[in-house]
């Protein structure tokens, strides 16, 4: 089967899959300039934490490019690195990989290339050992066989450079043969769970069922589901998680099911200068992705939108963290802002 890859460095040129347009249409963008790759991560079109990360550090490589080309001052040329860093507020990866290739800037382009395809590729080897670790603790945890799983947004190849954190554990699941079947909440009002996550399970040959966001507590607490995935944007030292809207709700649901909640992340996406969930800055978008769909309005010219992107699951809520380092049993008070439990 071949691996999808949404944002990689092909033939000397930043290449993303154009997550706007998926499932209906596979179309590639060429990435060659600041503007492009800003109004990219502004429409999604890259998105996910670690995908987000990848783009920050070749998204320095670009600009070191265009710098070169329209001959910038230095002083541009930085500003232009501070757009690209802060384009999303949320996710901490993607100033996380502007920042891990800034130090190499005075060594040259290709210094800093050789900087941005090395985070790639340990985002990849991590997302596989996150795969391992986590379905290990499930296996330790989860007595139902085969395991039916919940996930929320979409945390796959898309939004990594391949393979996925939540998605990655549900997919090494599927490989040892624990895995029943996938509930992926659609994920309103951008449907990454019902464009994204479901296209990926679909390539995966991986059964699944994409169910309305409100759907999701009732079938958790029907006992349907015996352990909910989600990936993350930004874990505080204390644990508190921020991830796509409609998170913390599964995270209730859980615990009020008695089933594990549990964030996959690498540790690039976990911020020990944030104590707490209340210093994540939340995104709020345009409130006509709430108002419309698929480009047609649906409520009335009079209604207003209110379109936060994000929320933070308490860290109580939280059975485990899993990173590529190992497992956070922040149920049993093992926070990143403390120590790592034995993976
Ligand atoms: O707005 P998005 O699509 O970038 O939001 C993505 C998420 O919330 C993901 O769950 C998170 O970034 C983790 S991706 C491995």
């Amino acid at each position: 089967m071949s691996e999808i890859r949404a944002i990689s460095w092909v033939s000397d040129g930043l290449v993303l899959i154009d997550q706007t347009k998926l499932p209906q249409q596979e179309i590639n963008l060429n990435i060659e300039t600041v503007d492009q790759l800003v109004d990219a991560i502004k429409k999604l079109a890259v998105r996910g934490a670690p995908a987000l990360g990848a783009a920050g550090a070749w998204g320095v490589v670009i600009a070191m490019r265009q710098a070169v080309k329209e001959k910038w001052s230095n002083e541009k040329r930085n500003e232009e690195f501070l757009r690209i860093r802060n384009a999303r507020p949320t996710a901490v990866n993607l100033a996380w990989g502007v920042d891990k290739v800034l130090p190499f800037v005075d060594q040259g382009i290709d210094e800093v290339l050789a900087k941005a395809n090395q985070i790639a590729a340990e985002d990849e080897a991590g997302n596989r050992q996150m795969g391992k670790f986590g379905s290990s603790w499930i296996e330790s945890k989860v007595k139902n066989r085969p395991i039916r799983a919940l996930t929320h947004c979409n945390t796959g190849s898309l939004a990594t450079t391949t393979w996925g954190t939540a998605l990655g554990v549900i997919r090494e699941m599927n490989a040892r043969g624990i895995l029943k079947h996938v509930f992926a909440d659609e994920t309103r009002p951008l449907l990454q769970g019902g464009r994204l996550t479901a296209w990926e399970l679909a390539h995966d040959n991986i059964e699944h069922f994409v169910i309305a966001d409100g759907a999701a507590t009732s079938i958790i607490a029907r006992g349907e589901v015996d352990v909910a995935l989600i990936g993350a944007d930004r874990v505080a030292a204390n644990g508190d998680t921020a991830n796509k809207i409609g998170s913390f709700a599964v995270a209730l649901a859980c615990k009020y099911a008695g089933i594990p909640f549990v964030v996959v992340a690498p540790e690039s996406t976990v911020d020990v200068a944030t104590l707490t969930g209340a210093d994540i800055e939340i995104e709020y978008r345009d409130e006509n992705e709430i108002l419309s769909l698929n480009g047609q309005r649906i409520s009335p010219a009079k209604s207003k939108g209110l379109n936060p992107a994000f929320d933070v699951t308490p860290a109580e809520l939280i059975s485990a963290l899993v990173t590529e380092k190992g497992v956070y049993e922040i149920s049993n008070g093992i926070t990143p802002g403390s120590k790592l439990a034995k993976a």
